[in-house]
């Protein structure tokens, strides 16, 4: 066995999707879940734990573990090799090492951040991080907290990392491309985050990709600078914090949003671990999918001020659009998040959380403040306000409790609301999920499993089929023809080696017999499947008997249209005294 199948035995797809995506158990084999490929409302997302595959009927997304690591964390080959060795603790052989020169800029990133963070903590611990030590302890945050979050402090002369990465030989431009050093005009190299508190960004499988690096200094700007876009760093696809609260987001079926990596820190230290940062960017697509993975609950709480509300109103157009159900947490005395923990302690925030409002309610609030609910134009221009944020609602049925909770909060009559409703919602409708719609019979369908079950009785009915041409008529028929070739070949038959030898559409349809429904595989039900192929076979002969005769007959040749006759006869005969 090789290294790559040596990996795939000891490692289960199951746990490593289910890191990034709600499975959910939908047979005795099989998960399902929201697929991480694409967005959907509807899981066609599915894996095959026996057979070691991943599957999305809907985008066609699928593969085995190693290729799902690799496009989930924009991996090579190796990398995602090299990265579930580690997680799993499988030694790697020597030789895998990067291999081209893409992985291997990716591959001394990572080493580089790796570095710059031990380099950071040891700082905030020396006596050249007291101030920030100071700084940190005036805020209220404990040693234990600056140990979780991987705080640490990058010191003033601005060569630190530059020296170090020296030292270890990276190459210069590998220095430059990681995002942490800087190259000005002469050539010379610098660190790019000096006398700043650091706050380590990492990906969702918890590596440190990036770092936002606070001033300590009132006046010094700006207030955070944060690591560049790099080839390991790409800020609209990461949210600070989403690899600690993944766990807790899952098991509390709800995820906070919060705008600062403070903010998250803070709430935190309250015990509300559940909480992931946008980091003062605006929220993207890619971003609530990857929050969407764990749960489709959000607790919308950015800052008190007027531009963290405007942030908030827009947020809710992009999360009801990627099918989030949206609350909106409101805190008194113009706080933040972190301030508000602090000030007035973990229960009171668990209370503003747990009185977090609907987001109509509080679009709704916003519009009424605006607008006087008591004149009919100030009804409109509220129900106005509203409605691109209700229109992207796309259950019909939700939709309806909306408009009937908001037109007694507006006081207004609730046909009022639902016809204004009506009128956008004919505008829009949902696409439907594509799901290919392949026509496998059940008796092909259960020899497919079964060939895949069991070598021996898979190589049995392989040359069994073979002698036959019943597998002609199938939809399967380049799978068949393909087990054949593999078991000639002196091959294993297994759905990987299967699906190797197939085209993509054929692929899919192995992948759909498969993962469809799920038949059990007795010897009993592969005799009738059998028995059944036999039938339709001999069926299909006997309708080319009776067109043949119909042609004789046509042609007024009665002598062969009785020799026919005769022959169908016999056949008719032979399938009867079979029962
Ligand atoms: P805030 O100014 O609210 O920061 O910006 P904060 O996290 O509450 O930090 P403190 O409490 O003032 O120390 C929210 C987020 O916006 C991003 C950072 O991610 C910050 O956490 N930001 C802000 C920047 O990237 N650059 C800036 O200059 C300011
Ligand atoms: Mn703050």
């Amino acid at each position: 066995m090789d290294f790559v199948d040596q990996l795939k035995s000891q490692v289960r797809i199951e746990d490593v999707v289910g890191e990034y995506v709600k499975l959910r158990k939908s047979g005795p084999s099989r998960y399902m879940g929201l697929c991480p490929f694409h967005n959907e409302k509807t899981p066609s997302f599915t894996v095959h734990v026996v057979h070691q595959f991943y599957k999305c009927f809907s985008c066609g997304a699928g593969g085995d573990v190693v290729k799902f690591v690799m496009e989930k964390e924009g991996l090579s080959f190796w990398e995602a090799l090299k990265q579930l060795a580690e997680r799993y603790g499988i030694p790697l052989p020597k030789r895998s090492q990067y291999s081209d020169e893409d992985s291997r800029q990716r591959g001394s990133a990572f080493e580089m951040h790796e570095m710059a963070q031990e380099a950071f903590r040891a700082n905030l611990e020396s006596a050249a991080g007291e101030t920030a030590r100071a700084y940190l302890a005036r805020r209220g945050v404990t040693p234990e907290t600056i140990a979780q979050f991987g705080l640490g402090y990058a010191e003033r002369s601005g060569q630190a990392l530059v020296r170090m990465f020296g030292k270890r030989n990276f190459p210069s431009a590998q220095m430059e491309q990681s995002g942490l050093v800087g190259k000005r005009d002469d050539g010379s190299f610098y660190d790019r985050f000096r006398n700043r508190l650091m706050f380590p960004i990492h990906n969702e499988s918890g590596k440190v990709i990036g770092f936002g690096g606070r001033a300590l200094a009132a006046d010094d700007t700006p207030k955070y600078l944060n690591s560049p876009e790099t080839a390991i760093y790409k800020k609209s696809q990461v949210l600070y914090n989403l690899h600690r609260a993944k766990e807790t987001i899952r098991k509390q079926d709800r995820v906070i949003l919060v705008e600062g990596y403070m903010d998250a820190i803070g709430v935190t230290a309250a015990g509300v671990a559940n909480v992931v940062a946008s980091c003062g960017t605006s929220l993207t697509a890619p971003q609530v999918q990857a929050m969407k993975r764990h749960s489709a609950r959000i607790a919308v709480n950015f800052d008190p001020d007027a531009p963290g509300a405007n942030a908030a109103e827009r947020s809710i157009g992009l999360l009801l659009e990627e099918g989030m159900q949206v609350r909106i947490v409101e805190l008194d005395g113009g706080l933040d998040p972190d301030e508000y923990c602090r000030d007035r302690g973990a229960a009171a925030y668990q209370q503003r959380l747990d009185e977090a409002k609907g987001y109509f309610y509080w679009l709704a609030d916003r519009a009424r403040a605006k607008h006087d609910v008591r004149s009919s134009e100030g009804v409109v221009a509220v129900l106005n306000a509203l409605l691109p944020a209700v229109e992207k609602v796309t259950d019909p049925l939700q939709r309806s409790a909306i408009a009937n909770d908001l037109a007694s909060y507006i006081g207004v009559p609730q046909g009022m609301v639902l016809d204004s409703f009506r009128k956008t919602a004919a505008s829009r409708q949902e696409k439907p999920m594509e799901r290919p719609k392949i026509a496998l019979r059940h008796d092909e369908r259960l020899l497919l499993n079964a060939i895949l079950a069991d070598e021996d009785v898979g190589k049995e009915i392989v040359g069994q089929l073979q002698q036959s041409d019943a597998v002609a008529g199938f939809a399967s028929r380049r799978v068949f023809q393909a087990a054949l070739s593999l078991v000639s070949a002196g091959g294993r038959l297994s759905f990987e080696n299967l699906h190797a030898r197939l085209e993509e559409a054929d692929q899919n349809l192995l992948a759909e017999a498969v993962l469809e429904g799920e038949p059990e595989v007795t010897p009993g039900a592969v005799a009738a499947a059998m028995e059944s192929i036999r039938r339709s076979q001999e069926r299909g002969l006997r309708d080319q008997i009776k067109a043949r005769i119909r042609e004789a007959e046509r042609g007024g040749n009665w002598e062969e249209a009785l020799r026919l006759a005769a022959e169908l006869e016999g056949s008719d005969r032979a399938a009867r005294g079979r029962g």
